[in-house]
């Protein structure tokens, strides 16, 4: 089979090395001669799985003993309601940075939890090609938190440095969590799903303060508390998807060298592609040069049809997921952790041949 380069901005592309031990450990999952598949969430490796991924979650934020840190289900989209609804009060204050589609989302979500939302700052009118800058970021005195997305999958802006806020910070670093470091200072909690860069959908990790939790009286499953209180285990937890990030959070640390290698590779990669958009005389991005994403790269050829076109050039050379957002169309190259150095490459080495033959 010719090799498949995967853009795809997520479920997206898995490291080789993960899916053969999956292939490896299917029918036998430790000794059990079953696979993790059908084992009790209750069973002691089930139980070691769940504890051991989050150890390694912890260790990777380097979270000390204020925090917990839980696995949950529903997505991104489920913890754009799970954070208000935790993390502040009926009628409370809470500020969000609107920086396109996902934030967007979250906004509309926490206006649904009978809170005082405000949106601080937008980036609407730049089309979201901009994000707000520090002087429009000014959070209320009496604001529970300020959230933003630290990536935006969808228009390719991202967050270098996390703004200043009076409030502590909610994040949803939904596609680009674990691709670096983030200061966790300011922070009160941040969650993302797994199908980026940690695994497959289903699982979505949640690392929140002790500190900033409250008595709500949420419906069981909508709380935090009761999820920590079960260790990540209050009702059948999606077993599969724990075990892939488990896969993972091995990968990153023992094939990757931990973060830091991450991070650079993630700015090679990244490199790599804008230095090929750039370069080209057909190609290019109209996202702000200072909020460039690392992980979700969007670009055009310059009209749908040429974009068209080039979408279906990369399919024969095995280059996939080229495809903007259906919202913005264009192109898009989503760069998440499982994609190599050599990936890249191919995309570029079709973007450069596309462009002589035009
Ligand atoms: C940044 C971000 N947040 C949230 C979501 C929604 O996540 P989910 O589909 O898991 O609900 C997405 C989806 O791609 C996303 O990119």
């Amino acid at each position: 089979m010719t090799s498949i380069h995967n853009f795809y901005a997520g479920p997206g592309a898995l490291p080789k090395p993960v899916m053969e031990k999956v292939q490896a450990d299917l029918f036998n999952y430790r000794g059990t001669g079953v696979s993790v598949m059908e084992l009790s969430h209750r069973s002691e490796p089930i139980v070691e799985l769940i504890e051991d991924t989050v150890a390694r979650v912890r260790a990777f934020l380097a979270l000390d003993a204020d925090w917990e840190v839980l696995l949950l289900q529903g997505g991104g989209s489920q913890q754009f309601l799970m954070a208000p609804l935790n993390l502040s009060r009926p009628a409370e204050q809470v500020d969000y940075l609107d920086t396109g589609y996902w934030s967007r989302k979250a906004i509309n979500e926490a206006g649904r939890c009978d809170r005082d939302v405000r949106i601080i700052a937008s980036g609407a009118s730049s089309d979201y090609n901009q994000l707000p800058t520090p002087e429009q970021i000014k959070t209320r005195a009496d604001s529970r938190y300020l959230h933003l997305c630290t990536n935006n999958t969808v228009v390719g802006t991202q967050w270098h440095r996390l703004p200043d806020s009076k409030a502590p910070l909610v994040l949803d670093a939904s596609s680009d969590f674990l691709s670096r470091r983030i200061p966790l200072d300011n922070v009160s909690c941040l969650y993302a799903h797994a199908q980026k860069n940690i695994g497959l959908a289903g699982v979505t990790v949640v690392a929140v303060r002790k500190d900033c939790l409250l008595d709500n009286e949420l419906p069981a499953y909508l709380d935090y508390r009761s999820h920590i209180a079960a260790n990540s285990n209050y009702h059948t937890p999606p077993v599969f998807s724990v075990y892939i990030t488990n896969l993972m959070l091995r990968w990153l640390e023992s094939e990757i060298g931990g973060l830091d290698a991450m991070a650079e590779i993630n700015s090679r990669k990244a490199r790599l592609l804008y230095d090929a958009i750039d370069n080209s005389k057909l190609f290019t991005s109209d996202v702000h040069l200072p909020d460039r994403s690392l992980m979700n790269v969007t670009f055009s050829s310059g009209s749908p049809d040429g974009d068209e076109d080039f979408i279906s050039y990369c399919k024969q050379r095995g280059v996939i997921g080229v495809e903007g957002h259906r919202t913005r169309g264009g192109l898009r190259a989503s760069l998440y952790n499982a994609v190599t150095v050599d990936n890249v490459q191919a995309l570029v080495d079709a973007m450069q041949a596309f462009e002589r033959a035009q």
